[in-house]
């Protein structure tokens, strides 16, 4: 396949991810994002086949297969809620990939075009060290996030005193190191700004809480998109520049959006320990909040003040992905809706554990788009509601959010579900979310808390309605 024909197919697999990410951006059109995403995928594949360049294509047909038959198996297997350790994972292996591709093109630069050994280029020299740093911190961060979120390590922030010293230490080490490589190609600097890369990705990460995990998932995405774009440059790849720079992008984009659903900066992600803290549970509530009444409703109560409504607003959490309540619950709202109550669904922008998850998991539930609102565009509505129904959700409930300067949560945006004239939680118990606060919604006069699994309530609700 000539140059320019590869260039025009590298175009349009560059085109076809653009489209994808804009399907991929809204719960209707994302079936046609992904299907973009996987033609784009397809192309590419194909046209780097067909590239003179290729000598040996059985190595790489039996990389593709075994690669495939392991994204298969482990997609097959993966619980919904698991999905954000899994990106971590897969991210971890873009990282390696970024890492690996850099030395393999400093000890064949022949076969990149970048220069004879001993002589490359000092632009190559320079993406290669950018593409093997960004990689190697996405490499060891990602790996720390995946032990994280699948409880393998612990999930509280691991600090120590000096540890913003000794990171600002590693960093100018490796700005250094990244400088004298390219000017000297000297294959050890090469080395050590791995090894420093690699080290500083453990130490950023470890001190970052469990509770904040998902947007270090995001920003390592957008860290992969970058390695990636770092060595499309090394090998004069246009596409590996576009896809890397959309990945880059678009991680960059998610972790400012969860950052802001959270009212938080990126700064104090990386430098906080937030959602940890078991003595702000005690601190917000004077050690006192299991000792108040709490009135507890059966599923047979929660159907009567269903049933008797004129309006109802769901509000969806991490729960109800937990309990797999989505289809149940739609049934209940159907069910519902022939009573001609009117429902409709609150989605908060960080609901469950990663963006969208509600979304997902709803439309997976053929639930209409037109009845899922989000925050912004629903909140104001609470209250001329007769009943908010929350189910497996918590954190963003919680009023705390609103009134208590010394919260953890102080400043996040929450959903007003107070306002509504009648609130029902659906949960196992009264312990609190994922950040670890109290919810004193719980306790109050017009609340309901009906405890058990999620499912299982909106099994037991369809049966009393
Ligand atoms: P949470 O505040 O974590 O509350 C979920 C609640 O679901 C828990 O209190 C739990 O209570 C309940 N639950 C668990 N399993 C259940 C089951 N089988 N049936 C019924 N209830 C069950 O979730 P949320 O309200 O969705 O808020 C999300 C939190 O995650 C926020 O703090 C947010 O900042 C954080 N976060 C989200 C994201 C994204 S992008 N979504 C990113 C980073 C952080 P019980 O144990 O009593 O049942």
């Amino acid at each position: 396949m000539s140059v320019n024909i590869s260039a025009f197919f590298y175009l349009l697999s560059a085109l076809c991810f653009i489209m994808a990410l804009r399907g991929l951006s809204s719960a209707a059109t994302s079936k046609n994002g992904n299907l973009f995403g996987m033609v784009g995928m397809g192309i590419a594949i194909a046209t780097t086949l067909f590239s003179p360049v290729v000598g040996h294509y059985f190595p790489i047909l039996a990389m593709i297969a075994a690669g495939g038959l392991v994204g298969i198996f482990i997609a097959k297997k993966i619980k919904m809620t698991a999905l954000p350790q899994l990106v971590a994972g897969f991210h971890s292996l873009v990282g390696l990939a970024a890492v690996c591709v850099a030395f393999a093109a400093y000890l064949d630069p022949t076969a990149y075009g970048i220069g004879i050994k001993g002589h490359i280029r000092t632009m190559s020299l320079f993406e290669m060290s950018l593409g093997a740093a960004i990689g190697a911190i996405t490499f060891s961060g990602s790996l720390i996030a995946f032990g994280k979120l699948q409880g393998l390590i612990s999930g509280k922030p691991l600090v120590f005193e000096g540890q913003h010293k000794l990171n600002a230490v590693l960093g100018s080490v490796l700005v250094l190191s990244i400088l004298l490589f390219t000017l000297t190609g000297h294959l050890t600097f090469l080395y050590l700004l791995t090894f420093i890369a690699f080290a500083l990705g453990f130490l950023m990460i470890l001190p970052i809480g469990g509770a904040d995990m998902p947007v270090v998932v995001s920003m390592l995405n957008s860290y992969s998109g970058w390695a990636a774009a770092g060595i499309g440059f090394t090998l004069s790849n246009n596409l590996l520049i576009i896809t890397g720079a959309l990945v880059g992008a678009s991680g960059a984009i998610l972790s400012y959006i969860m950052c802001k659903g959270m009212n938080r900066s990126i700064m104090n992600v990386i430098l906080g320990g937030f959602g940890t803290d078991v003595s702000a549970t005690a601190i917000s509530n004077g050690g006192q909040s299991h000792d108040r009444p709490v009135k507890v409703s059966s599923s047979e109560d929660a159907a009567f003040i269903l049933s008797n409504a004129s309006s109802v607003i769901i509000v969806p959490g991490y729960g109800m992905a937990v309990a797999q309540a989505q289809h149940a619950l739609r049934e209940m709202v159907d069910i519902l809706k022939t009573k001609g109550i009117k429902i409709r669904y609150a989605i908060h922008p960080v609901a469950g554990r990663m963006p969208g998850h509600m979304n997902v998991l709803l439309a997976e539930a053929n639930v209409p788009y037109e009845d899922v609102l989000e925050l912004d565009e629903i909140n104001s509505d609470f209250g001329t509601t007769d009943v908010a129904f929350v189910i497996g959700a918590n954190d963003i409930t919680n009023p705390a959010a609103k009134t208590d300067k010394s919260s953890p949560i102080y400043g996040m945006p929450v959903l007003d579900v107070e306002r509504a004239k009648t609130v029902l939680f659906i949960k196992r118990s009264l312990a609190s979310g994922y950040s670890g606060v109290d919810n004193d919604l719980f306790y109050r006069d017009h609340t309901f808390m009906v405890l058990g699994d999620a499912k299982k309530v909106c099994d037991a609700i369809i049966k009393e309605t």
